[in-house]
């Protein structure tokens, strides 16, 4: 290997630059440069703090914010060359603000390290995802909404075990959604809320001799306040890891819709039809319409769910304060919350476009002795039956439509007679199926006007 001369940053007492390989294993500048505008907002606050505090002068501070705005608008034209050998974006941004503006920008890192100076951009970073999943999330919410308005009392059987179980409606269905996507919302606003403490000027972890104001940076960058104790603010990275655990807990619910978007779409449910737009064709066979994006939502869970492993394993047994393991964080954030917001617009456009097969649904809605309980409760009801009882004539009369090929309500009345005496003409008023979601009257349930409840309930409650 070659030897270089030492790093400009840091290299004071070394004699002789690092191996191409140590270079290759110590370099985040090939993705930290996503954090640039954190990193130049976090050094024009600093800066600003800095000549407030009389630590720098008016003019340095002048000079190194302007400095910075040049520096920002060449990242921004795709101008800035970014070099390996300056390590990340930190170093990058502070080198190429001395070629501009010169000796000043020497004085910016006073008071500060590289390890508070990346808690902080990271932190803005991860914030900003976490409002972009609140629009996102906010988005597909109101689709559902949309969807389930229109079908608030469309009829569909509704699965345990993925066996027909009883009737429900499709607006109950979207409104399931609904309040998981809710409770998601929620999270990220948590998390949001949580995270929004400032490590800026707990410097390399033990805090600065120099006189800084560190309420000064927090309220600059939005912070609500600045992280109580040095050590923990260089060395938490909590936030990354809360932001993983609410992005897989969404993305398993997203995984579960989205595996029901491709049972439904298929041709021997036809539920739903999915949009061209949010649909694929095969090479080889014409007929073909496949629900690629929702297989790939489907999929997504499994990169997210591993980053949030993987960061999990990361800072298992760190020692305080900061590590340089703690560089592996980004890249696994970086690819959660792409993919994450990648599959909270594509569910939404799916939703958005697709369209519900109202007859498809009714058709299957009332097979499959879907009513079944139905009639038990009416044995209940009127004759007076132990349920129990009552469960074991259905079950005989369900094996009795079952043995004549038909469905509940088909049976004659002397069928229904000669396994339980005392029915009468009365029991096939709840044999329908929308009898049945009608009756479904409790708090929450699957009947039209509960489901509208719910769906007026969220939309007072959306912004
Ligand atoms: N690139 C580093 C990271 O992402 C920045 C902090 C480096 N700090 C240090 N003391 N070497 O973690």
């Amino acid at each position: 290997m070659t030897e270089q001369s030492s790093n400009q940053m840091w290299g004071g007492r070394f004699a002789a630059g690092p191996d191409a390989i140590m270079e290759a294993i110590n370099a985040s500048i090939g993705f930290d440069k996503r954090m640039a505008a954190q990193d130049i907002a976090g050094s024009r606050a600093h800066a600003a703090m800095l000549a407030a505090t009389g630590v720098i002068t008016d003019s340095d501070a002048e000079a190194i914010r302007e400095g910075l705005l040049t520096v920002l608008s060449e990242i921004e034209r795709g101008e800035f060359q970014f070099s390996t050998a300056l390590e990340d974006i930190h170093m990058n941004v502070e080198a190429r603000l001395k070629e501009i503006i010169g000796e000043p920008a020497g004085r910016l890192h006073t008071g500060r390290s590289r390890n508070d100076q990346v808690a902080t951009d990271f932190k803005l970073w991860v914030r900003d995802q976490l409002d972009a999943a609140e629009s996102g999330l906010l988005a597909l919410i109101r689709a559902l909404l949309a969807q389930a308005e229109a079908g608030a009392d469309w009829v569909m059987p509704g699965f345990t075990h993925l066996q027909t179980a009883q009737p429900v409606t499709w607006g109950h269905h979207m409104m399931a959604y609904v309040e998981m996507f809710g409770r998601d919302l929620s999270r990220v606003r948590d998390a949001r809320a949580r995270m929004n403490e400032c490590p800026l000027g707990a410097a390399a972890l033990a805090g600065t001799s120099f006189p800084i104001d560190r309420h000064m940076t927090a309220q600059a960058l939005g912070f609500d306040r600045p992280a109580a104790n040095s050590l923990d603010a260089v060395s938490d990275r909590d936030f990354a890891l809360e932001f993983l655990s609410v992005a897989s807990i969404c993305a398993v619910h997203l995984s579960r819709f989205a595996e029901e978007l491709v049972i439904w779409s298929s041709a021997q449910f036809r539920f739903v039809t999915l949009s061209d737009r949010f649909s694929t064709g095969s090479s080889i066979m014409p007929q073909k319409k496949n629900p690629d994006a929702a297989e790939l939502i489907r999929a997504k869970v499994g990169r997210i769910f591993g980053a949030n492993t993987a960061l999990m394993m990361v800072m298992k047994g760190l020692p305080l304060a900061y590590s340089k393991d703690m560089q592996e964080d980004k890249e696994q954030v970086f690819d959660a919350a792409d993919n994450w917001m990648l599959a909270l617009a594509a569910m939404e456009g799916m939703v958005k476009d697709m369209t519900a097969n109202r007859d498809s649904l009714a058709a299957a809605a009332g097979s499959g002795f879907s009513t079944a309980t139905d009639l038990a409760d009416w044995l209940v009801r009127v004759l007076g039956l132990p349920f129990r009882d009552a469960h074991h004539v259905t079950g005989s009369l369900v094996a009795m439509a079952e043995k004549k090929g038909c469905d509940l309500p088909d049976l004659t009345l002397e069928d229904m007679q000669s396994v339980h005496a005392g029915i009468t003409q009365d029991v096939y008023s709840v044999l329908g199926v929308d009898n049945s979601v009608n009756s479904r009257q409790s708090y929450g349930g699957t009947a039209p006007d509960q489901v509208r409840a719910q769906i007026a309930r969220w939309k007072e409650m959306l912004p």
